[in-house]
């Protein structure tokens, strides 16, 4: 009797975990979903030839960029109905799961936007932006999403000057070394006196130097401006332009800090960063997502 009795509490609380899973994935994939910016003055209608361009133009071809990132500029249709594009993925991040992340993410804006002349949806690999108005080498440094870890740095003067060392030279590295993409990370720069930093900035390619290094300039006062607000300098950190973003964690989540034999993972999900990389928690969307607000 005994014996069935803790049976059956082991079955519930078997039940009762794989509940709470299911649930936490579902929160998982809507915390992917969450970021993402929709303009709320400019609507197209249904059935509008804007939206006949724009669902040819979000199933673009996808071109490489040499080596790693896939990055496409697409434009379809004529005034007034034009629609521009764009398919971005962290310069780190192989093109296979690229064009997974960038398949979940122009099915997502539609679904995220609908009706929308202007979105953007930024992934944790990748990101995805149109628009009726061409914007590819255009400044837009509005914030318009920032993400952050609810626990704090210890030292939290030293370590944005540590901050600010490294995003020094990830800028430098972006708009001088690396001039195709505008991307750079790091993996074995700076510690800190929390750990070891992590941390990565991209622009879209096709910006310039000078436009590149003001909008992750903006970024990064986002990062001060953060700390103040909040009195605390979070352990991670990620601001979302449209023109360009960064992210630091005090934890690895660059493909280089990670073996390649770590990231096999479900290649029948578009969402790879959600599903793969199980052996450290790497990313903002798995383990930690609980601890992120949105501001
Ligand atoms: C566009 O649609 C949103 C709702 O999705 C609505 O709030 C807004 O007023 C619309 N804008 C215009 C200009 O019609
Ligand atoms: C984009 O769409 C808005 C709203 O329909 C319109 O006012 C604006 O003129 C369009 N811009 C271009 C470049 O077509
Ligand atoms: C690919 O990367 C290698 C070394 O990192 C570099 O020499 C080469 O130019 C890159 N190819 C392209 C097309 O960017
Ligand atoms: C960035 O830091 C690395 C490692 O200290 C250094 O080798 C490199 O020269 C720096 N790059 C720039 C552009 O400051
Ligand atoms: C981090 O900041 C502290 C204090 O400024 C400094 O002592 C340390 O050298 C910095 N670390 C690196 C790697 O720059
Ligand atoms: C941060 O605050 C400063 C001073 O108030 C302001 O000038 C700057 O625009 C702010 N930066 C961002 C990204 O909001
Ligand atoms: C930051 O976290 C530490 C624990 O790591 C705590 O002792 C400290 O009070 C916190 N500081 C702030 C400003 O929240």
């Amino acid at each position: 009797m005994a014996l069935v009795i803790v049976l059956c509490l082991c079955s519930i609380q078997t039940i009762l975990i794989l509940l709470l899973h299911s649930l936490l994935v579902g929160v998982k994939a809507q915390m992917q979903a969450s970021h993402y910016t929709c303009s709320m003055i400019n609507n197209y209608t249904e059935g509008s030839i804007f939206q006949s361009n724009l669902n040819q133009l979000l199933y673009s071809p996808l071109n490489n960029n040499g080596n790693n990132s896939i990055y496409t500029k697409a434009r379809e249709g004529e005034d007034p109905d034009k629609v521009y594009g764009l398919f971005l993925c962290r310069g780190d991040v192989v093109p296979k799961d690229c064009k997974n992340c960038i398949d979940v993410a122009r099915e997502r804006i539609q679904r995220e936007c609908p009706l929308k002349k202007q979105a953007i949806i930024w992934f944790d690999e990748c990101l995805v932006r149109y628009s009726n108005v061409s914007f590819v080498s255009m400044l837009d440094a509005s914030i318009s999403k920032i993400l952050y870890s609810v626990e704090n740095v210890s030292q939290p003067e030293q370590f944005m000057g540590n901050l600010s060392a490294i995003f020094d030279n990830l800028t430098a590295q972006a708009t001088t070394i690396n001039l195709n993409l505008k991307y750079a990370d790091n993996s074995d720069v700076i510690n800190s006196f929390d750990g070891k930093l992590h941390a990565l900035v991209q622009c879209l390619p096709d910006l310039s130097a000078v436009n590149c290094v003001t909008c992750l300039k903006t970024a990064f006062s986002g990062i001060r401006n953060l700390s103040l607000s909040i009195a605390k300098v979070p352990r991670g950190v990620r601001i979302l332009l449209p023109s360009c973003n960064l992210r630091y964690e005090l934890y690895p989540f660059l493909y280089a800090s990670v073996p390649p034999s770590t990231r096999q993972g479900n290649e029948d999900e578009g969402m790879s960063s959600l599903h793969k990389k199980p052996n450290f928690p790497g990313n903002l969307f798995e383990g930690t997502f609980s601890h992120y607000f949105s501001h």
